[in-house]
């Protein structure tokens, strides 16, 4: 592990962390972090997706008053780049999460800690600005989410994350091959007091994914109780399906996050920007819509707001920043992707967010 905490040279874009990571982290770490499910189609199929798109350059545009200012639930934001919520952060740095909390304060960025986190909720709203949400994964014992919500709600935080899509996570293959297990100092903060719910068996004919794994899966009525029982906003992570969206805005969840956890989930789930315009067609115009798996530039960035996203999340660019260069890296890593935002955005002649509109952008060959 890398705990030099300084830019190395051949930082030139924010995908250059990509490259640099697979040498700054533990190869182990590296897959789990790097990793999809399965065959990892779904990883490649989240960066195609942006391939298929080019932005088409407009001339003669006056942008001299240009910027990436956007109010978001509330909170007026610099840019549309927000980090989205990774799990068990000590991996890739000794600082994990309060590093990323730092690089997020540093760059007004908004910060999703994860139920995951290696650090408490609690250490990571201290060293983090107020731009901070937290993503909840509901817990078997209600008794256990409640708590979790309560402590999340007295730390600050602004909004709750609800992720759906990851009841059954089958493991990375890439992982599995470099034997990747969770180092004994890597644990998940946030529920060390709280005991886990004893494994039932399976009876005879029962199968380890129905009966099993999806036994605690979070129902609808889940998602009513969570609705009920908080007084923050409530985003729900994972949504792919139109039909789902328009179910959730109904339900009145305060936005949704489009999302295949990053190729994580479903080997085989479509790319998150795949399905953008049906979901934003879905919830209409006005509704908040943020985006995630895939980005790894400005120029992507770009492409999902025009495809009809508010803002877009970074995953796996936060982890190997953070390996490569600690709270520096991370905050690098978001200042060199809104200037990339800010490059694209000027050659396309867009002075604002609201200016990137679907004609900005045209199916590459
Ligand atoms: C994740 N993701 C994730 N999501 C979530 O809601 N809670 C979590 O604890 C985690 N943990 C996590 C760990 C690691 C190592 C990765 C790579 C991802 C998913 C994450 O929030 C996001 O959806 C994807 O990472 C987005 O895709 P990109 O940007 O990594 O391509």
């Amino acid at each position: 592990m890398n705990s030099a905490n300084r830019i190395p040279p051949g930082v030139w874009n924010a995908i250059d962390y990509e490259r640099l990571a697979s040498q700054a982290m533990d190869a182990g770490h590296h897959a789990y972090v790097a990793g999809g499910c399965g065959w990892d189609a779904t990883v490649a199929a989240n960066r195609a997706a942006f391939a298929g798109w080019a932005v088409l350059p407009r001339l003669l545009r006056d942008v001299r008053a240009g910027h990436t200012r956007l109010q978001l639930a509330g909170m007026e934001l610099p840019h549309p780049l927000l980090l989205a919520p990774v799990a068990y952060q000590r991996l890739a740095h000794p600082d994990a999460e309060v590093a990323t909390a730092r690089a997020a304060q540093a760059t007004g960025s908004c910060l999703v800690a994860s139920t995951l986190s290696s650090c408490t909720l609690e250490t990571i709203a201290a060293a983090s600005g107020p731009a901070r949400w937290f993503q909840l994964y509901l817990q078997p014992d209600r008794a256990h989410s409640l708590h979790l919500l309560r402590r999340a709600e007295a730390a600050g935080y602004r909004a709750i994350v609800l992720t759906l899509d990851a009841s059954i996570q089958l493991a990375s293959r890439s992982a599995l091959q470099a034997g990747f297990s969770l180092p004994p100092d890597c644990v998940a903060a946030n529920l060390r007091d709280y005991a886990p719910a004893p494994a039932a068996p399976l009876s005879a004919g029962e199968s380890r994914i129905f009966q099993g794994a999806m036994r605690h899966a979070p129902l609808w009525d889940d998602l009513h109780w969570l609705l009920a029982h908080t007084r923050l906003p409530v985003w729900v992570k994972g949504v792919l399906h139109p039909e789902d969206a328009r179910q959730l805005q109904a339900a009145g969840c305060a936005g949704l996050i489009v999302s295949n956890h990053g190729g994580r989930s479903l080997d085989g789930a479509p790319a998150s920007l795949q399905m953008l315009p049906a979901l934003r067609a879905a919830v209409g115009a006005g509704y908040p819509v943020l985006l995630d798996g895939g980005v790894r530039s400005g120029s992507d960035a770009f492409k999902a707001l025009a495809l009809g996203a508010d803002a877009v999340l970074i995953g796996r660019l936060q982890v190997y920043a953070l390996a490569v260069a600690g709270a520096l890296g991370v905050a690098h890593m978001l200042q060199l992707l809104t200037e990339e935002l800010h490059a694209c955005m000027a050659q396309a002649g867009c002075a604002q967010l609201s200016d990137i509109t679907h004609d900005t952008l045209t199916p590459s060959c």
